[in-house]
């Protein structure tokens, strides 16, 4: 069995799917956690909803043994919740599952696996365009993206020294479950956004996985944030 272990949470499609399957074919083990199980020939799913705070007390025996004897972890921070909210009315729970999902749950992981992840594991977070820019209508998402980036630095920071590198991935308009549910599916709006982009097509969850690998392997990206979005064309 190999000795290397991708630990991604929401690999039960779009992106994350895209990356276990990328991972595994290059021999990694893959363990998911999601509400939802992956589908991937024998990748451990662990069920966990990350919005319940609580899921670190009930399952983190589970994860650890899910990981022992892995001499370098590939830890990826890709489960997200995107809302429609904004400043005038969101309410104080909605922004705290938001951040439970998006930033507390990724720092939750952070603390568990730390302590058995080796040198030359990784810690990759993905984030998104709106972690360093707002659009009207996503300030939950928007705020919560942004704290990734700075947990992403801070993780940069507090490891130094342990052989451990991190980065965050920020994808742009991908053509997933995410995107296609916060258009309500609708193809007029999915083309609009494609046209918005210097390539005129929305981005492959494959491409963007490409991207998390190259991260998730090569130190030299320590601390940085790497844009994955095809070049959006500015108005
Ligand atoms: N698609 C885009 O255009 C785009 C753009 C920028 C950034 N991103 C970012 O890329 C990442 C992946 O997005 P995607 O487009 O691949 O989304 P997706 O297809 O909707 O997949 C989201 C994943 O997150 C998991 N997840 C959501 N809530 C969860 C919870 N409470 N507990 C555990 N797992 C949960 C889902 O699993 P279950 O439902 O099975 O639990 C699913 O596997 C996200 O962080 C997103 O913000 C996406």
């Amino acid at each position: 069995m190999s000795t290397s272990t991708l630990v991604i949470t929401g690999a039960s499609r779009g992106i994350g799917l895209a990356t276990a399957r990328l991972f595994a074919s290059e021999g990694w083990r893959v363990v998911n956690i999601s509400r939802s199980p992956i589908d991937l020939e024998g990748a451990v799913q662990l069920g966990i909803d990350l919005s319940d705070a609580g899921w670190e007390s009930a399952q983190s025996d589970e994860l650890l043994a899910s990981v022992a004897g892995s001499a370098r972890i590939a830890l990826v921070h890709n489960a997200g919740l995107l809302g429609k909210d904004s400043v005038p009315t969101l309410d104080a729970a909605h922004l705290a599952r938001a951040l439970q999902v998006n930033v507390i749950a990724p720092q939750q992981l952070n603390r568990l696996l730390l302590p058995v992840m080796g040198a030359g594991s990784s810690i990759v977070y993905v984030g998104s365009t709106l972690g360093e820019k707002a659009v009207a209508g996503a300030c939950s998402y928007v705020v919560s993206k942004h704290a990734l980036i700075g947990l992403m630095r801070a993780t940069c920071q507090d490891l130094a020294g342990r052989g451990i590198h991190t980065a965050c991935v920020c994808p742009g308009f991908t053509d997933t479950e995410m995107l296609r549910a916060h258009v309500g599916a609708d193809e007029a709006i999915l083309g609009s956004l494609a046209g918005s982009m210097t390539f005129g097509r929305l981005i492959s969850p494959g491409e963007v996985a490409e991207t998390i690998r190259f991260c998730s392997l090569n130190p030299v990206i320590n601390g940085s944030v790497i844009h994955a979005n095809l070049g959006q064309v500015e108005r």
